[in-house]
Parts: structure tokens; C-alpha cells; sequence
């Protein structure tokens, strides 16, 4: 049970939830994750039913309105989309001002998002509609934001987008230059799908952290971008492809997991807070992986063999029985990115791409009951400790 601190009283030391687990801090009708089980759910719609059947706008505008959209409902949300699709000059010169050599992709992302609300002529309006609006293009800039980080990086000039292609085709258009095949596409939209929303992970909850003080979206989106860049969250997915890359080929496997487990280091893209159960967005993502035969490269080729190793020492340890510990999403992002030639440092901007649809959703609905988020802390150290001055020290 937690102890409360109230009216300046305190009452010893209180029962510590380190890293929040466990904690609920808001009710939501957003997302529900049952990590016994291995199950996912969008506004209730399980997230299998919604890769094989569904596409990344008819996801997004699940999230942020509430409901599957009518026929008409997603032909106007495209067209909104696709009508904040283009990037304007001010951003493209951002992005191409900042240093590539230091700054991952991250950077230039977070510091882009903030940056559009100089162009966001409401930007005081926070009734639902302009926080509805602002999701619009929040869910489109975002794409062409990681799009033209990708191509800055790659050394391109910025392609301006294709109205005609769907978000996902458009996304890798914009990136590539090159109208994507349907696979190419399909695997695109799929992640988008499966990394749209995850309830109060770490970065939805950096998100709502900001925008609980009021703070508007931008700045809030740009928390949660800079939660999600670390590699215990998004950034794993990045980091599992090092890894795998590290490792080389399969042979080399056992000896890099147990060298790793023996000196106390996590593998990357294994575990996870709330799944105590295979992430069922792993699983599908597996799937694919293992269907990638006839449309992958060498190098995917050789990276499946590595993760399907490395899946199967660490099942033979029973790792999942003994604590919970499987696959996650971010596990088989390497071999399936690499695919469609997506390159390693652009996976996690991608999965912010993604994730944008949860975020804008989750602070929208956060802030009809909003509460400032405010935790406590146990103080420890020492108190009315004498100052001495410096020369005395
Ligand atoms: N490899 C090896 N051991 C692990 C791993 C892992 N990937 N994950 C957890 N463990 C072990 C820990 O060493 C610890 O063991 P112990 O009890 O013997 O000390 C136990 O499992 C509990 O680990 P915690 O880190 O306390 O568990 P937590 O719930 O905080 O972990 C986390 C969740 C941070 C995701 C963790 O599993 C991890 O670091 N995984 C690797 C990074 C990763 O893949 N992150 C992506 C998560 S999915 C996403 O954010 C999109």
C-alpha cells in the first residue's frame, strides 16, 4: 500500500514504486495492453485484426476520434492528411542547418517538431477542434519530417510529396524518391500500425507530463520524442540491429548472449515492463520476417538467421517462463527494415512517426480531466547542513 504525505506530515518512510511500476496515474479509453496474455488492443479493436484488415489513417483516426471511421470520414481525413503533407522552407532549412555528424536523427527530430509551432497561427486555440487539427498535422509533418531527415543524412535535397499515394507509400516516396512497391509499402504501413500507441509507456507518458502543465502540443510532442530515443524504449530497435550487426552471423550467437548475461547486459529488444507474455506485435512482425523470402537482400537474410538465433538461445534458457522476458517489438525491426533498405538510424524516427497518432490522442484526452502530473519523491539526504563559506571548504 502507498503512503501519502499529507498536510506536511510525514509518516516515515513510504513503500517506494521505483520506475513508476505498476502505478496507475490516469484512466484512459485509449489502449489496454494484457501482458499476462500477450494481447493488445486499440479503443478495443485487437491489434491482429487491425494489421491484417486496417491501414495507418484508418488506425490514427481510431486513436484520436474514437472510432472507426465511415467511408467519407476517411476520405476527408486522408485529404487532410495529405494536404499538410508538404514541408515548408523554413523547416526544410532547419533541418539542414543542424549538424548531421553529431546529432542522431533523433535530435533533428525533436528540435523540427518543436520548431513547426512558429508556423501554428492558433497556436493559443487549445479547444478540441485546433487540438484535433494540430493532430492532423502532427500525423502528417511528422512522416515528412523523418522522411527529409533521412534524405538530409543521404546527402538529397528535399522531394516534395506525392498527393496520390496513400501515408506509408508516401512516407518512403519522400525518402527515397522512388515510388515504393506494394510490399515495400505494405511493410511500412504495417509498422506504422503496429508502433501507433502503447497506453502510458514511457514516451506517451513524458508527453503527458508536459502537456499536464499546459504546456501545448509541440512542446509536449517533443517529450515524447526525447523519452522514446532511448534504447530501454524506441531506441532498442536501433540498438537490436547493432547488436545483430555485431554479432555478424549466426555461429556467433551463443557467445555474445552469453557473455551478455554473464556480465549483468540486457539484450536488446527482449523484455519488457507490461508484457510478461510474447509482445503480439513481435509476433506479427516475426511473421512477416519469416514471409520476407523472394523480397529480402543479403543483408536481411543474414540478420533473420542472427535474430532467429539469438530468439532461440534465449527461449532454451527459459528466460520467458522464469521472468517474463521475450521478444518485443523492436526485436525484429532489424531484419524486416533492412528489407526495404530502411538504414538502422532511421528506425527510431520512424517509430516516433508512429507513434504520433497515440501521443496526440492520449493528450487530448488527458487534458478533458486535466491534473497537473506531480509525483513525490523520499528525500534521503541530510538536512540543515551549517554553510561554510568556499575559502573555508
Ligand atoms: N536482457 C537480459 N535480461 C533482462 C532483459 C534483457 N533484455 N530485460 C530484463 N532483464 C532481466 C533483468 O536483468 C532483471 O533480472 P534480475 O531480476 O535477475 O536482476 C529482470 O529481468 C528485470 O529487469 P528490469 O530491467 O528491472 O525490468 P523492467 O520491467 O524495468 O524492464 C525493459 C523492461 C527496460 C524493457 C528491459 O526488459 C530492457 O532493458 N530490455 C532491453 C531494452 C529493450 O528492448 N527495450 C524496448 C522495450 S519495448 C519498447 O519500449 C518499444
Amino acid at each position: 500500500m502507498l503512503i501519502h504525505f499529507r498536510d506536511k506530515m510525514e509518516i516515515g518512510k513510504p513503500e517506494m514504486n521505483i520506475g513508476l511500476d505498476r502505478i496507475y496515474a490516469a484512466e484512459s479509453r485509449i489502449c489496454k495492453i494484457d501482458g499476462e496474455n500477450g494481447r493488445l488492443y486499440y479503443r478495443g479493436y485487437p491489434i491482429d485484426v487491425l494489421a491484417e484488415r486496417s491501414n495507418f489513417e484508418e488506425v490514427s483516426y481510431l486513436l484520436v476520434y474514437g472510432k472507426l471511421p465511415s467511408i467519407e470520414e476517411l476520405s476527408r481525413f486522408r485529404k487532410e492528411l495529405r494536404e499538410e503533407r508538404n514541408l515548408s522552407s523554413g523547416t526544410i532549412n532547419m533541418i539542414s542547418q543542424m549538424s548531421k555528424r553529431n546529432a542522431h536523427p533523433m535530435h533533428i527530430l525533436s528540435a523540427t517538431v518543436a520548431s513547426i509551432a512558429s508556423e501554428d497561427v492558433d497556436i493559443n486555440d487549445r479547444s478540441d477542434g485546433a487540438e484535433l487539427r494540430r493532430s492532423v498535422k502532427l500525423i502528417a509533418k511528422m512522416a515528412s519530417i523523418v522522411a527529409t531527415i533521412g534524405r538530409y543524412i543521404g546527402g538529397e535535397e528535399y522531394q516534395a510529396p506525392d498527393p496520390e499515394l496513400p501515408h506509408a507509400a508516401n512516407f518512403l516516396y519522400m525518402l527515397t524518391g522512388k515510388s515504393p512497391d506494394s510490399f515495400q509499402a505494405k511493410i511500412i504501413d504495417l509498422m506504422f500500425m503496429l508502433q501507433a500507441e502503447h497506453s502510458t509507456n514511457a514516451s506517451t507518458f513524458a508527453a503527458l507530463v508536459t502537456s499536464s502543465t499546459l504546456a501545448d502540443m509541440y512542446m509536449s510532442i517533443s517529450s515524447g520524442i526525447n523519452a522514446l530515443s532511448g534504447v530501454l524504449h524506441g531506441g532498442a530497435d536501433e540498438a537490436a540491429l547493432k547488436m545483430m550487426k555485431s554479432i555478424g552471423k549466426p555461429e556467433n550467437a551463443n557467445e555474445y548472449i552469453e557473455n551478455a548475461l554473464a556480465s549483468k547486459q540486457k539484450i536488446m529488444g527482449f523484455g519488457h515492463r507490461v508484457y510478461k507474455a510474447y509482445d503480439p506485435r513481435a509476433k506479427i512482425l516475426r511473421k512477416y520476417m519469416e514471409e520476407l523470402e523472394g523480397h529480402s537482400n543479403p543483408d536481411s537474410k543474414t540478420l533473420t538467421e542472427i535474430a532467429l538465433e539469438i530468439e532461440r538461445i534465449m527461449a532454451a534458457k527459459k528466460l520467458g517462463e522464469a521472468k517474463g522476458i521475450w521478444p518485443n517489438i523492436d526485436f525484429f525491426t532489424g531484419p524486416v527494415y533492412t528489407a526495404v533498405g530502411m538504414p538502422g538510424y532511421l528506425f527510431t524516427p520512424v517509430f516516433a512517426a508512429s507513434r504520433i497518432s497515440g501521443w496526440c490522442a492520449h493528450i487530448i484526452e488527458y487534458r478533458k480531466n486535466n491534473r497537473l502530473i506531480r509525483p513525490l519523491e523520499y528525500y534521503s539526504g541530510e538536512i540543515g547542513i551549517e554553510y561554510v563559506p568556499i575559502e573555508k571548504r
